[in-house]
């Protein structure tokens, strides 16, 4: 029986990168479910948006410009939240981006911010607000976005890749604090298959080598035709998250079979798989 409409009835919500894609289907969800939620972006534009469609459906919404590659810009949105809405019971760290190119050829600036997008604001937005879920004493959940690509390698995107595994690390790190601590801060790593949403569109890819283009179109092309719709990932997510999963999964066995090519690389220590795909995408 669902219990998503239990655990997360009530309190607050906060979510990054809600203006578009997963962010916004949950943030969707949780007005729906009765949360008042903080709905942040870098595009405040989107971020209203986001925050008008759950007002429109009678739930309760906040929307603030917040971008996560700036430690002290999450330091000021915990700062906000607590001072604002009182203590935060969720909390997804979901903003991100993809970017596509041989790894010698993204420049500095693309590395960085994905670098800085992806990860530093994962590990940033647990900094700014993890010491205030403690300190209220109360039951909270916090969500990071991993990804199947957590598991695998895919040549052509090692930038999207290493910080992908690199929050997967970061999740398993903090649910085990939070075990030994004996703090009721339930810590989840969601890990989408695909789902359709703007990641591979190509304004969202500025900065990549021109030669990442046809990649990227192609992974468009694949997430339009067999991604999950946001509003469905973002139902079964919370719903995991409810009953206190840490592995929240929208495709499990799209993650299971790239678990499996993981754990016979390890153990066997052969060279590094290739996905099936990636001749018929390679970057030139
Ligand atoms: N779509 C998929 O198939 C898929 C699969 C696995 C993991 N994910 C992960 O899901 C998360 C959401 O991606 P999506 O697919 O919904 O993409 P999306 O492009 O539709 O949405 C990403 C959002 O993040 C925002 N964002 C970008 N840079 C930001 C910054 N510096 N500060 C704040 N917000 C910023 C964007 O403005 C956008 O609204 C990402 O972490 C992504 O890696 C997506």
């Amino acid at each position: 029986m669902a219990i998503d409409s239990d655990v997360f009835g009530q309190g607050v919500a906060v979510i990054t990168g809600a203006a578009s894609g997963i962010g916004a289907g949950l943030a969707r969800r949780a007005g729906a479910l009765g949360m008042t939620v903080v709905v942040t972006d870098v595009n405040a534009e989107g971020a209203e948006a986001t925050a008008a469609a759950i007002e429109a459906k009678g739930g309760k919404a906040h929307a603030e410009q917040v971008d996560v590659s700036i430690p002290e810009e999450l330091d000021r949105l915990a700062e906000l939240v607590f001072s604002r809405h009182g203590e935060v019971r969720l909390l997804i760290n979901n903003a991100g981006i993809e970017t596509v190119g041989n790894s010698w050829e993204i420049p500095t600036a693309r590395w960085e911010a994905t670098l800085n997008i992806n990860l530093h604001g994962v590990v940033h937005g647990v900094r700014a607000f993890a010491p205030r879920m403690i300190a209220s004493g109360q039951e909270a959940w916090i969500g990071n976005l991993s990804s199947v690509g957590a598991f695998g390698q895919m040549p052509g995107q090692s930038a999207y890749t290493v910080t992908k595994h690199a929050v997967q690390a970061f999740s398993e790190c903090l649910y085990l604090e939070m075990e030994l601590k004996g703090l009721p801060i339930h810590v989840s790593a969601i890990v989408p298959g695909m789902v359709r949403t703007a990641i591979f569109d190509p304004e969202t890819g500025a900065g990549e080598p021109d030669n990442a283009a046809g990649h990227r179109s192609a992974m468009r092309e694949m997430i339009r035709q067999y991604g999950m719709d946001t509003d469905r990932a973002a139902a079964i997510f919370l719903e995991q998250m409810a009953q206190k999963q840490f592995w929240v999964h929208s495709d499990p066995a799209t993650a299971a079979q790239i678990i499996a090519g993981r754990i016979a690389f390890l153990k066997d220590q052969i060279p590094p798989i290739m996905p099936d795909i990636a001749r018929a995408i390679a970057v030139d």
